[in-house]
């Protein structure tokens, strides 16, 4: 009987002709490729035109020509810095990425542990960083730098083994197209037939990303990007189709309810262990995702705030997208660089807890100092992500038996150990703890339930 009702249920959730067809129902049962949560962690890359000015944030435009009233510190900006009269487009010329070096790139985010990279090929300027055919002389090839950015970098990206992704936004604020559509409350799409979709279907057909990150869909039902029928295709005939994961930012309602996994909203976190599939989008400076030339140090993550930031979001069964902004002239900050590069030093020696880990039955306790918690074949690790003030470390939550093994990782001896109650919970005793800059430890428990 049961066999019977769960082999039916299995029935259902899989296309029947084995193709997906253009709904909700069938494009999210669609199983998320396995790699993706395996990756768990990814280095997210905001690069454009707004890389230029470098002042405000990505957003620098609309701050500046798009919302009423502007932004008086973009208006001032601009009528201090620049002659009367410069546009917006007069950036792309000085968008001249005269030091990008794609090897370089992949070198840093290969040394931050990253398994995964995702550029922005095209952000809400509309600019692509490839010779899109359907942005004429809005694009890297025709102007600025003179190059193929998304070709490159996922040239040098893969010949280290990371998987490469995509971010585009499907509106753009000021393409005449879409304000004619959204003029005509998205009942017309020339937009998305003559702009949107070409160009999604020539960026996966020339790059084949294996994460398309979608952004800029909220002011439009799905029905007008025509969401569903792209992510049929995409999933049924296209050269990425049993490798691609994707996100939920497909139409206004989206996000967090349809799609690939979730973002639900930038830098967002559960509160508790989510029933779906997610990632966490962050930023290093904490005030922008594009390069900012007025960064200060305060306003950026540090490196303790950043693992515990993605121990946190792994043990809650997500992944974590850590952004960095280049510059115009195509370098990665050296503060980036070294947050990038202080993160893969931890994952080192604590990967093992990260990489392929599935959430445990508790995800954190806070005793002794704050703990999460992730496993793997039959370990449990315990994440302490604060020194402890002694040696002594007490944790409630995994159950003991004669054969449970305590090691710190990175240093091979079995660390002494006793019972906290009867039912559980152990108390640790803890060596000198090595100095990281990450301040954050890890405890692997064998044998415990
Ligand atoms: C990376 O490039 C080198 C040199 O061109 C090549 O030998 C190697 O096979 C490439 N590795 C991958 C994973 O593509
Ligand atoms: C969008 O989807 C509708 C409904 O399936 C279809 O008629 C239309 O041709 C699609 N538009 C484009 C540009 O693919
Ligand atoms: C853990 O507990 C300490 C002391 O009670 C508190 O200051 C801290 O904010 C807590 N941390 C978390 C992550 O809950």
């Amino acid at each position: 009987m049961i066999s019977v009702f769960v082999f039916l249920l299995l029935a259902a959730a899989a296309p029947a002709s084995g193709r997906f067809t253009p709904d909700w129902t069938s494009l999210d049962a669609r199983p998320l490729p396995s790699w993706f949560d395996e990756a768990k962690v990814g280095v997210f890359v905001h690069w454009g035109v707004f890389s230029v000015p470098g002042f405000d944030s990505e957003w620098f435009w609309w701050h500046w020509q798009g919302q009423r009233p502007p932004d008086p510190k973009c208006a001032s900006y601009m009528s201090e810095n620049y002659p009367p009269g410069f546009g917006y487009s007069d950036f792309a010329p000085r968008f001249h990425a005269r030091f990008f070096d794609p090897e370089e790139w992949a070198d840093i985010f290969e040394a931050s542990g990253a398994k995964y990279v995702v550029l922005t090929a095209k952000h809400h300027e509309g600019f692509t960083n490839w010779e899109s055919p359907n942005s004429w002389n809005w694009n890297s090839v025709d102007t600025g730098p003179k190059r193929d950015l998304v070709g490159d970098l996922g040239e040098a990206v893969r010949n280290r083994s990371l998987h490469y992704g995509l971010y585009n936004s499907l509106y753009e604020w000021f393409h005449p197209l879409y304000l004619s559509d959204k003029k005509n409350g998205f009942k017309t799409q020339e937009f998305v037939s003559l702009k949107v979709l070409p160009e999604l279907y020539n960026l996966v057909v020339r790059y084949r990303p294996e994460v398309i990150w979608s952004d800029g869909d909220w002011e439009a039902p799905d029905t007008y990007w025509n969401s569903t029928q792209f992510l049929a295709w995409l999933y049924n005939d296209s050269p990425v189709k049993d490798t691609v994961v994707t996100n939920d930012r497909w139409g206004a309602g989206c996000a967090c309810k349809h799609g690939g996994y979730y973002n639900c909203q930038d830098k967002y976190t559960p509160g508790q262990l989510p029933s779906h599939k997610w990632e966490k989008c962050t930023s290093v400076d904490t005030l922008s995702w594009g390069y900012r030339r007025n960064m200060r140090l305060k306003e950026l993550m540090d490196l303790p705030a950043i693992i515990q930031d993605l121990v946190g979001t792994v043990a809650l069964d997500g992944n974590y997208l850590l952004n960095v902004g280049p510059t115009a002239d195509g370098t990665i900050p050296t503060v980036f660089e070294e947050r990038l590069r202080g993160v893969g030093a931890w994952l080192q020696i604590n990967g093992e807890a990260i990489f392929a880990s599935k959430p445990w039955r508790v995800q954190t306790e806070n005793g002794t100092v704050p703990v999460w918690y992730t496993s793997k074949g039959g370990a449990v690790y315990a994440v302490l992500t604060a020194k402890p003030p002694e040696t002594i470390l007490q944790l409630q939550a995994p159950k003991t038996s004669a054969a449970t093994k305590v090691t710190l990782l990175g240093s091979p001896s079995a660390l002494p150990w006793s019972p906290l109650h009867p039912n559980g919970g152990l108390t640790v005793l803890l060596p000198e703890l090595p100095r990281t800059p990450a301040q954050a430890w890890t405890l692997k428990l064998e044998a415990v339930q």
